[in-house]
C-alpha cells in the first residue's frame, strides 16, 4: 500500500474520524484534502472526546505527520485554536503538521457573507456558517488569500485590500451589514504567520517525495458523497468535492497513486441541513435513531435528520468514488428495532429508477425491503461471529446488494470498538 483514501459515502457524519483513527495505525502521513472547519471529526480515546475541524485526526498518533492539503479552506483563527488545544492535551501540532502553501484562508468577511446569504435565501441551505462557500467562490474568482501570501507584507496588503474593496461593498450595499477594516484582517493573518508560518510548505512535493521513499499515506475526506458540489444534491451541498476527484485535486496526488478507497458508511443514513432525503424516517423511528446514535452535529449541535439505509445512494457513491471496500459504522445503533427498512430503489412519477438522480431527488419515493432486526446490545462484540444472526444477515444483505466488500464494522464510539471482517464477496 502507498496511498489509501477514506471517504464519506453518504451526507457526511458517517463516523469517518473513528475509522480514520483506526486506519492511521498503518499510515505514516494523514492528509485532509477538502472542506474546512465545517467538518467535525470526533474521536474518543480512553473516554476523552476530541473533535477535529481542520487538523487531521491522525495527530493523536505519536510520530505521524499530518498534512492540510491545498484543497482545504483554512480558517486561521480556528486552526490556531485547535492546535493550541491539542498542544495543551500533549499532542505536538506545531511540529507534526504541514500546511499547503496553496491552501486558501477563510477570513471574517467570508463568514459574514455566508451568514448574510443564508438570511437572504427564501429556501435556506442550512450551511455551517463557517465561510466555506464564500471562500471557495473567492478562490474561483481569483480574489482569495492563500497561505503562501502571508509571507510578503506588501503583497498581502494588496491582496486583502482588493478582496475588501469587493466584499465590503457587497456586505454594505447588498446585505446591509458592517464592513471589515484592512487592519483587522491583516492582524489575523500576521498572527497566523507568526504562530504557524513555519508549517507552510509545498505539500504536493512533500507527498510525492514521501511516496517515493515508501511512506504510507492516508487521505482523510470530510463531508460525504451526496454533499459533493458536482455529484451531490445541488444546491443543498457543500462547496467542495468530498469525492475521489477532490482528493486528487486537493493534494496534487494522481489517480495512479491511489491503492485503495475505503468508503465509510453509516448503517443507516443521516443528513444535516436542508435538501432532499428520500429515506428520511418519521416519528418514533427517527427519534430512536437520533437518540441512540447521538445524532447531533459536532460542529453546529443541530439535530441530524435520520433515516433508513439507501442502496441507490450507496451504489452511486461506489461508482463515483471507485470504492474498494466499505467500513460500516454505528451498527450498534440499530439494536432494538423490530424491523429494519432498506431502500432498494426509487419510484419517480410512478416509474422505478435504480440510480441517484441529480435533479429530481425531491420527487423520489423509496421502495423498501424489510429485514428482521435484533434486540441484543452488540457494542461488546469483537468480531463478526459474535454478532446476532440478524445483524450478520443485515451486513451480508447490504454487501451482496452493493457488490462491495464490507471489511470493517464499528459497534461503538470508542477506538477499540472496531473489528475487521473477511468478506465472502467475490468481486
Ligand atoms: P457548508 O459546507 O457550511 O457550506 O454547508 C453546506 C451543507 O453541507 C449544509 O447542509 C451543511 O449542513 C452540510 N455540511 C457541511 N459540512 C458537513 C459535515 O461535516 N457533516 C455533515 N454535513 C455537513
Amino acid at each position: 500500500m502507498g496511498c489509501r483514501l477514506a471517504i464519506g459515502t453518504q451526507w457526511g457524519d458517517e463516523g469517518k474520524a473513528k475509522i480514520i483513527d483506526y486506519l492511521t495505525r498503518d499510515a505514516d502521513i494523514v492528509t485532509r484534502y477538502q472542506g474546512g472547519a465545517n467538518a467535525g471529526h470526533t474521536v474518543v480515546v480512553d473516554g476523552k472526546k476530541f473533535i477535529f475541524h481542520l487538523v487531521p485526526s491522525g495527530i493523536l498518533h505519536e510520530g505521524k505527520t499530518c498534512v492540510i492539503g491545498n484543497g482545504v479552506v483554512i480558517d486561521p483563527i480556528k486552526l490556531l485554536e485547535e492546535m493550541d488545544f491539542l498542544n495543551i492535551e500533549g499532542y505536538d501540532a506545531y511540529n507534526r503538521l504541514l500546511i499547503s502553501d496553496a491552501a486558501h484562508l477563510i477570513l471574517p468577511y467570508q463568514k459574514a457573507i455566508d451568514g448574510a446569504m443564508e438570511e437572504f435565501r427564501s429556501k435556506k441551505i442550512g450551511t455551517t456558517m463557517r465561510g466555506i462557500g464564500p471562500s471557495y467562490s473567492d478562490k474561483c474568482l481569483r480574489i482569495g488569500i492563500r497561505t503562501a501570501d502571508i509571507f510578503d507584507n506588501d503583497y498581502l496588503k494588496e491582496r486583502v485590500a482588493l478582496a475588501l474593496k469587493i466584499k465590503n461593498l457587497q456586505l454594505e450595499r447588498v446585505y446591509n451589514k458592517s464592513p471589515f477594516s484592512l487592519d483587522e484582517i491583516m492582524d489575523i493573518l500576521i498572527t497566523f504567520r507568526k504562530k504557524a508560518g513555519h508549517l507552510v510548505c509545498n505539500t504536493q512535493h512533500f507527498l510525492h517525495s514521501s511516496l517515493a521513499q515508501g511512506k504510507e499515506i492516508l487521505l482523510e475526506g470530510a463531508q460525504g458523497f451526496a454533499l459533493d458540489i458536482d455529484h451531490g444534491t445541488y444546491p443543498y451541498v457543500t462547496s467542495s468535492n468530498p469525492t475521489i476527484g477532490g482528493a486528487l485535486l486537493g493534494t496534487g496526488l494522481n489517480a495512479f497513486n491511489i491503492d485503495g478507497v475505503i468508503g465509510i458508511t453509516k448503517a443507516y443514513v443521516t443528513r444535516v441541513g436542508e435538501g432532499p432525503f428520500p429515506t428520511e424516517a418519521e416519528g418514533i423511528d427517527e427519534e430512536r435513531l437520533r437518540v441512540n446514535g447521538k445524532e447531533f452535529g459536532s460542529t453546529t449541535g443541530r439535530p441530524r435528520r435520520c433515516g433508513w439505509f439507501d442502496l441507490t445512494l450507496l451504489k452511486q457513491s461506489i461508482l463515483i468514488n471507485g470504492l474498494t471496500s466499505i467500513a460500516m459504522t454505528k451498527l450498534d445503533v440499530l439494536s432494538g428495532f423490530e424491523k429494519l427498512k432498506v431502500s432498494t430503489g426509487y419510484r419517480v412519477d410512478g416509474k422505478l429508477i435504480d440510480y441517484f438522480p441529480a435533479s429530481f431527488l425531491n420527487k423520489a419515493e423509496p421502495v423498501y425491503e424489510e429485514l428482521e432486526g435484533w434486540d441484543q446490545d452488540i457494542s461488546h462484540c469483537q468480531n463478526f461471529d459474535e454478532l446476532p444472526e440478524n445483524a450478520k444477515k443485515y451486513i451480508n444483505y447490504l454487501e451482496e446488494k452493493l457488490e462491495c466488500p464490507i471489511t470493517m464494522i464499528s459497534v461503538g464510539p470508542e477506538r477499540k470498538k472496531t473489528f475487521e471482517r473477511d468478506s465472502g464477496l467475490k468481486i
